[in-house]
Formats: C-alpha cells, sequence, structure tokens
C-alpha cells in the first residue's frame, strides 16, 4: 500500500509485539545511578514511535505515578495501543500523528523522560530534525532520553546486505505482491547470489552467516527493520552531533554490562580505552572493540555528576526486586570476550535476602552484606551484573501499588484473553516493577485457568486444552505433533512445572 502519510516506511504489515524494559522510566535510574550520574523522578513521559505499544501500555498501567504521552502515525497500532491503555483503565494520552503532527501539537507538558526505540535508524533527516527539535523544546533540565539506534562500525559489513535486499524489492517487486512476499523474494534472490561467491561475500565471510540468520527471523520484523526507505546506521560521534543541538550529554549505556569493561574488551584493550580522555572517542573506540551494532542509551539534558556520597546515599535509596526463582539464578555472566564465574561469597547473600521475591532497598541489601563481610563496592558491581542480566529489577514505588495492581489485573486478562486464539503476545505486566514480566502463550492460558477458578495443575491444564481443542490445536513437542490425550498429558506437565516456577514468583510480582 502507497500512502501519502508513511514517508517511505513500511505500513502494509503491522509490527510485531515486543515489550522493551529500556523504555520503562523507572528502569533507567539504577545505570545511571550507578555510574554516577543524577537520575530524575519521573512525572511526564513521552515514547516516540512506540509500534504496537506493548511497551506504553504496560508501562501506564503498571505506573499510575506517571503521565504518559505518545505517538505512532500507523493507525491500527496506535488503535490497539489505545485500546490496551482504555482495557486497563489508565489513562495515557496516545496518538496516531506523524512526528512533525504530533511534536507541534500545543497541549504536551515538559517530558522527563522521551524515549525512542528503534526509530532513529528508519526515518528520513527531516524526521530527525523534528524529533530533535521536540527534545530541544520539551525534554526538561536534567530529563533522560532514551534512544537506540544501528550503530556503525558494527553494521559495515552486512549493510550492503540490507542495500541489495531493498535494491531487489524496489526493482522487482510489484505494489500487489505485499511487503512480505517482497522481503522474501529478495532473500532468496540472494541467498542464490552469495551462493556464487561473489568478490564481497570472499571480503566479507560473515556476510553469508549473517543472511541465514536474517532468513530465520520473523517476516514482520524484517520488513519494518530492511524494508524502509530510510535506513541509515550511524557511528556514534554522527548522532552525538545530531542530539548536542537538543542540548542532551551522552550519560550511560541503558544496558549495565556494556560499561564492564573487563567483560567485553583484553586487558590491554581496557588499558588503551582507560587512556582515551575524552568520553566521545572513548565510546566511539567502545564500539570498534566489541564491533557494536546496535546501541541502546541513555542522555540527559544537562548531565550532572553524583559526587561520593551523594552516589552511595541515592543508591540506597532504590528498590530492587528478584524476578527469577531459584533454578534460574546465575552462577556466571557472558561478555563480549566470554564467561566469568559470580563469586559465591558475594552473590549468595544478596540471592539469600532477595529470594524472597520482595522489594527491598539497596540499604537492605548493604546492611545484609556488611554482616557477611561484603563491602558495598562488592554490591554495587554485583548489581550491575545482576541488573545487566536482568534478574534484578527496580521496583515501583509503593504508593501507586494498588491501583497498579488493579489496572495490570486488567491489563493482564485482557492479553491473556487474545491468547485464548493467539499467542503473539508473549508480556504481562507487573505492578511490582511497573514494567513488563514474560509470558508465553501456556503460562497465560493456565493463569487464566486459575482466575477462572482452578485449583491445581490438572484443572489448568484441563482449561488450556479445552481452548486448544476447541480450535483443532495440537501440541508441538520435539518436532512432532501430539495427538489426542498426549496434549493433555504434555500441558498437565508443563502446568506443574509452572505451578511449581513461575507461579509463586507472578503472585510475588502482583500478577
Ligand atoms: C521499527 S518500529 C519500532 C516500534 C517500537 N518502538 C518498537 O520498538 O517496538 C518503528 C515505528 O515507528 C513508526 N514511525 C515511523 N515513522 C514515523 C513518523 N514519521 N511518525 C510517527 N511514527 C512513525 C512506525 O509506524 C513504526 O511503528
Amino acid at each position: 500500500m502507497s500512502t501519502e502519510w508513511n514517508a517511505g516506511y513500511v505500513t502494509d504489515v503491522n509490527y510485531t509485539f515486543g515489550y522493551y524494559g529500556e523504555l520503562n522510566p523507572l528502569r533507567c535510574r539504577l545505570p545511571l545511578l550507578m555510574i554516577g550520574r543524577h537520575a530524575p523522578r519521573i512525572e511526564n513521559a513521552c515514547e516516540l514511535g512506540f509500534g504496537q505499544g506493548l511497551s506504553v501500555s504496560i508501562h501506564a498501567a503498571a505506573q499510575p505515578g506517571v503521565n504518559w504521552y505518545g505517538t505512532d502515525f500507523n493507525p491500527s497500532q496506535a488503535a490497539f495501543a489505545s485500546e490496551m491503555v482504555r482495557l486497563s483503565g489508565a489513562e495515557a494520552k496516545l496518538y496516531d500523528e506523524a512526528f512533525s503532527e504530533f511534536c507541534g501539537r500545543q497541549d504536551l507538558p515538559d517530558f522527563d523522560f522521551i524515549g525512542l526505540h528503534g526509530i532513529w535508524t528508519w526515518i528520513s533527516d527531516s524526521n530527525r530534525g523534528v524529533l530533535v527539535d521536540f527534545i530541544r523544546r520539551k525534554l526538561r533540565p536534567g530529563g533522560v532520553l532514551y534512544i537506540s539506534y544501528n550503530t556503525l562500525p558494527g553494521w559495515s559489513a552486512s549493510a550492503p546486505l540490507r542495500h541489495l535486499m531493498k535494491r531487489h524489492a524496489d526493482v522487482m517487486g510489484s505494489p500487489g505482491q505485499g511487503i512480505i512476499a517482497q522481503t522474501d523474494a529478495a532473500l532468496g534472490f540472494i541467498d542464490q547470489f552469495l551462493a556464487l561467491e561473489p568478490g564481497y561475500a570472499k571480503a566479507n565471510p560473515g556476510a553469508v552467516e549473517r543472511l541465514k540468520q536474517i532468513k530465520g527471523q520473523d517476516r514482520k520484523y524484517l520488513a519494518h527493520e530492511y524494508m524502509n526507505r530510510d535506513w541509515n546506521p550511524m557511528y556514534f560521534a554522527d548522532i552525538e552531533n545530531w542530539l548536542s543541538e537538543a542540548k542532551v550529554g551522552f550519560a550511560s549505556s541503558a544496558h549495565t554490562l556494556d560499561n564492564l569493561y573487563e567483560l567485553n574488551m583484553t586487558p590491554a584493550q581496557t588499558e588503551f580505552m582507560r587512556g582515551v580522555p575524552d568520553i566521545s572517542l572513548r565510546e566511539t573506540v567502545r564500539d570498534y572493540c566489541v564491533n557494536q551494532q546496535f546501541r541502546r542509551d541513555y542522555w540527559i539534558r544537562g548531565v550532572r555528576a553524583l559526587v561520593g556520597h551523594e552516589q552511595i546515599a541515592a543508591l540506597r535509596e532504590e528498590r530492587v526486586v528478584l524476578t527469577v526463582g531459584k533454578a534460574d539464578l546465575p552462577t556466571k555472566v557472558r561478555g563480549v570476550l566470554g564467561e566469568a564465574g559470580l563469586l559465591d561469597n558475594i552473590y549468595q547473600p544478596i540471592y539469600e535476602l532477595l529470594l524472597d521475591h520482595k522489594p527491598h532497598t539497596v540499604l537492605e541489601l548493604e546492611t545484609h552484606l556488611a554482616s557477611k563481610g561484603v563491602p558495598f563496592s562488592q554490591l554495587s558491581s554485583a548489581l550491575n551484573i545482576l541488573f545487566g542480566l536482568g534478574v534484578v529489577q527496580p521496583a515501583a514505588p509503593a504508593q501507586d501499588y494498588s491501583k497498579a495492581k488493579a489496572r495490570c489485573l486488567a491489563f493482564n486478562k485482557a492479553i491473556a484473553r487474545r491468547s485464548l486464539s493467539v499467542g503473539d503476545i508473549v508480556y504481562f505486566a507487573s505492578p511490582v516493577t511497573g514494567g513488563g514480566v514474560q509470558a508465553q502463550r501456556f503460562s497465560q492460558l493456565f493463569w487464566l485457568g486459575k482466575q477462572n477458578g482452578g485449583k491445581t495443575a490438572a484443572d489448568w491444564a484441563g482449561f488450556a486444552w479445552s481452548v486448544l481443542k476447541g480450535q483443532n490445536q495440537n501440541i508441538i513437542k520435539d518436532g512432532a505433533t501430539l495427538q489426542g490425550d498426549d496434549n493433555l498429558t504434555e500441558l498437565t506437565s508443563q502446568a506443574e512445572a509452572w505451578g511449581e516456577k513461575t507461579l509463586p514468583i507472578w503472585t510475588a510480582l502482583g500478577i
């Protein structure tokens, strides 16, 4: 479909239902505080290009204290997002306006947080100008910008694959064919071509592997990633140049593991990096060291350093919660260079305290660890790692809890009801973390079975099987389609595991 309003952006197929914790304003606090930067309290937040709006609708439901605004010019996506907000009882103001329209609205407040995920690379320079102007006018001093983008040099070897895909679609694709068929045809063309060992493939041996990887990805995602008119990966300095107009400065990667040089670089590279005095050049050198393909960063309007005790005092007040069970507690961490073990004497006492899955302040952790002889500095670096692994998450403010709980329950019921037919949304909202929690289709069905009064694993499995059976759906296990009662047996064993492992954590997370 060719339209005027889409500015060359793919709108024939809707985007996938992704959830991105980086867009949770609550989540930016720990990475910023841990790297020694002030983090704002967030009252007004805005998401630009929210896609299906799963992130924004989860955040609106789970954090009643935050006023959400946002836009995505795809009307069916904006309608879905607004519907989810309405069903949860939250009040976000979501629009289907183009950036140029939305950013000119006169009824928007100033924002403490503006997030854009998967947008910057795929829009025109003129739209980039619109966004930068918006951030300059509407992000409060001290406010945080979260932005992600395809990065150079990581994309330099495979950018030609995208070019060829898009060229093939532009030249050979017909409008009636649809974007998914065009994507498939382009992939087939490149596949055939690379088998002929062109000079490009010889000079970039990773390209064939990359194509294999691309071929395995969701077609809707691929259409949005590769088939837009605009697609511009950037070096760190390029984006810095753009964003300096908005008066924001680089604060930190949103992924705390990125900040652990030793995990991602050799000792010689680390020493080299530490010798680079300029933060911008240092980030660039880092991108070369790890061949970064996608950056996810926090920028601040007026970056301010927390000095010594200020940092420790601010960190002590933060509340965190453990979101995995005992069986899934990490014992190692993986970086670009390989794995490192997590020391029992530091991590076991942390797990000991957090295993009740209740929110605890960093001060409580500090006190508990001090009694075991573990100093604050070791706690702080362990939190960096556990947060980076996603097993420890921030806890939402306690005063909003009952409102958030009611909204999350309504939101999760709406998601689970969709799961009666399809399994394309795999997240629930938690009033405890203020964010999304992974919830696959069968888990959602077991949960719904429980909501409907089911007491045992057999009840939950029976409910799930009645849903699947009613739609002539069978479970595929190890590549084979299960028949008849084998489905119920399999579901019962999955429901037992869910009741043992997942349910206690979901209950603690207010789900
Ligand atoms: C790659 S998707 C990312 C969606 C979402 N942020 C996510 O990560 O799931 C980009 C989104 O930006 C929206 N978009 C692109 N150009 C836009 C514009 N000029 N104005 C408003 N929305 C736009 C598209 O409709 C699409 O949903």
